[in-house]
């Protein structure tokens, strides 16, 4: 596997315009500030450097390379990452290139091709065979015209149990393999996990199908069951229909999001194409990220039940924690986009969307219908509903401007609501977490800084390797960076990314990049290197004497290897001149 790939990636890329796209940079000498995306921040200490093409944040201490920005900001894995940037930088991958195991992709594309000759055969079974018109006569009774089932790939899963292990033996797939393909239950491949059922294929956002999410038709079991987590399934980070969404998403600057795939496909019908619904959960954080990447406005569009409410001020709040602004679209009880557009028609989900309310409001209007807020205790209780949503507000004015109002609603003063506010959001402990990291950032070892200011000033790597050997070194970090550094050297590999990635380690390259972003290491470095040179190879060279001076004394006075000895003995006199040599600094 060529490393070059990520080099040429990294070289078309500027961190600056890379970050650029998440965040407002300003100029700040050699380097670039702003306010940190991956924690809450009033005052920007995140920081990129173009020289290096790293990022680091003095806040939470995360830094690294455009990759490590890539995956964490957008939740994606390292060839994901690689992908996307590829995209950007115009570099053609290798289609056996991976960024990550190479077992581990080839497993991957193995599983998606699968899923896509499974997904393939439903699709035709519902169109062709006797046994799926019961199938055929439900979708045209809820309405689905043929055009979307298309367009959703919808299917049907045999009633025979015994369909879909035979029909995979005969092509020929093995079934260690199939054990693992999610495609049955844990029981084993005599229990598929999917026979007479409806089926929606769920697909990535580049549009290939990872899972499936099948509906029965009868009235007793789990009415939806979906795909288990696999190798390309990520239930918490992937949305039914997005990969239909992202063209309208991009084009509207918002996304609908809806509770289920019923839903997506009765909005996308009504030629409503930016819907999307979280698959068989709840709306997660990492979804947020991911849709963050197309739109940051969003239209939640959920049941109107008391389970829906709730679901509905969770859903804000997540919104407002990946900075996604929110409204709200109206159901009644127990009624869902895809009922209205069966019932009522396109026009009226049409209706819904233009008169969607304000997420503050609505959040307000429930909390004070579920209190008697005539009474102190009532109030109270209002606030406490608030809490969360008050919490996850990103900016000053907008959450004085939400606790003015709650203080008109309860006819209290503005100031009672901020204490209570606040007090209740400590006792909460409701915050956006910053993560501090395991190294202790004041305490580095002499070995660890020196490699450090060697990642930093490469050129003075061939210098430390002829001084300084991997024995010479105690600290595991220093070590990994020292074997990163050696193997660059051996393939002629010059570029700060190289080395990086080779650490896989993200505590070590947060390190790396404050170091760098700090410029601490830049000054005088020759100087400072050398000196951590000679302070190493001193120490280390004391160690040695010292061992060899123990073995000394440990042999007999009645001994007859004097091989043994004289070899010691000469190893110390060794020992002892270079260090008088680095003593006088030569
Ligand atoms: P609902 O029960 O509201 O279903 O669950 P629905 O979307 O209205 O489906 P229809 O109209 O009855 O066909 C909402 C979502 O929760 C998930 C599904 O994604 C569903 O779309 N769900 C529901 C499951 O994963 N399993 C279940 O058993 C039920
Ligand atoms: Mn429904």
């Amino acid at each position: 596997m060529s490393r070059n790939v990520r080099d040429e990636i990294n070289n078309k890329l500027s961190i600056v315009d890379v970050v650029g796209k998440y965040l407002t940079l300003k100029r700040a000498g050699t380097r670039y500030t702003g306010l940190c995306p991956f924690h809450n921040e009033k005052t920007p200490s995140f920081s990129v450097t173009p020289d290096s093409n790293l990022f680091y944040c003095f806040g939470c201490h995360k830094g690294g390379t455009i990759f490590d920005f890539i995956m964490e900001i957008e939740n994606m894995d390292f060839s994901e990452a690689l992908k996307y940037l590829a995209e950007k930088a115009g570099v053609e991958l290798d289609n056996n290139y991976s960024g990550s195991d190479s077992s581990d992709r080839k497993k991957q594309d193995a599983l998606k091709e699968l899923y896509k000759r499974v997904s393939g055969s439903f699709e035709y079974i519902l169109r062709n065979r006797d046994e799926a018109e019961i199938a055929r006569q439900y979708l045209k009774k809820r309405g689905l015209t043929e055009e979307i089932m298309d367009e959703f790939k919808i299917g049907w899963a045999p009633e025979d149990r015994t369909w879909i292990l035979n029909f995979l033996k005969t092509k020929g797939y093995s079934e260690d393999f199939l054990k693992e393909s999610g495609l049955f239950s844990q029981k084993g491949l005599g229990y598929p996990l999917f026979s007479g059922r409806v089926m929606f294929p769920l697909t990535n956002y580049n549009n290939e199908i990872i899972g499936f999410s099948g509906r029965t038709l009868r009235d007793f079991g789990p009415k939806y069951i979906n795909s288990p987590e696999t190798l390309i399934f990520h239930k918490k980070r992937n949305l039914y229909g997005l990969s239909n969404s992202i063209k309208s998403i991009r084009d509207k600057g918002y996304f609908i999001l809806c509770e289920g795939q019923m839903d997506v496909i009765a909005y996308h019908q009504a030629g409503v194409k930016n819907a999307v619904a979280p698959l068989g959960t709840a709306y997660t954080e990492e979804q947020a990220t991911v849709m963050k990447r197309y739109a940051d406005k969003a239209v939640i569009s959920f049941d109107g039940d008391s389970a829906g409410q709730k679901a509905v001020q969770k859903a804000v709040i997540i919104c407002e924690k990946k900075n996604i602004r929110t409204k709200i679209a109206r159901f009644y009880e127990g009624e869902d986009p895809a009922d209205l557009l069966l019932n009522k028609g396109e026009k009226a989900l049409h209706k819904v969307l233009k008169s969607t309310i304000n997420s503050f409001d609505y959040i307000l209007e429930n909390a004070i219908n579920l209190s008697d807020i005539d009474s102190p205790e009532g109030k109270e209780e209002v606030i406490h509903r608030m809490r969360d949503y008050i919490g996850s507000l990103d900016s000053e004015v907008r959450r004085e401007g939400c606790l003015n109002e709650i203080a008109g609603r309860l006819g209290v003063d503005y100031s009672s609501v901020h204490k209570d506010i606040t007090r209740a959001q400590k006792t909460n402990e409701y915050n956006r977490t910053e993560k501090t990291t395991q190294i202790q950032r004041n305490s580095i070892s002499s070995e660890l800084f020196l490699m450090i200011a060697v990642v930093v000033n490469r050129e003075n790597f061939s210098y430390v390797r002829s001084r300084i050997e991997m024995d010479d070194l105690i600290d595991d970090n220093a070590k990994k960076i020292y074997i990163a550094l050696e193997e660059c050297f051996r393939n002629d590999e010059a570029g700060l990314d190289s080395v990086l990635n080779r650490l896989e380690d993200t505590e070590l390259t947060s390190l790396i990049a404050e170091k760098i972003t700090s410029e601490e290491y830049s000054i005088n470095s020759d100087e400072l290197i050398k000196d951590s040179v000679r302070r190493i190879k001193k120490n280390s060279l004391l160690k040695k004497r010292e061992e060899i001076v123990k073995k000394l004394k440990e042999i007999p006075i009645n001994n007859n290897t004097l091989v043994n000895e004289t070899e010691l003995l000469s190893e110390k006199i060794y020992i002892d001149d270079e260090i008088k040599k680095l003593r006088s600094g030569i």
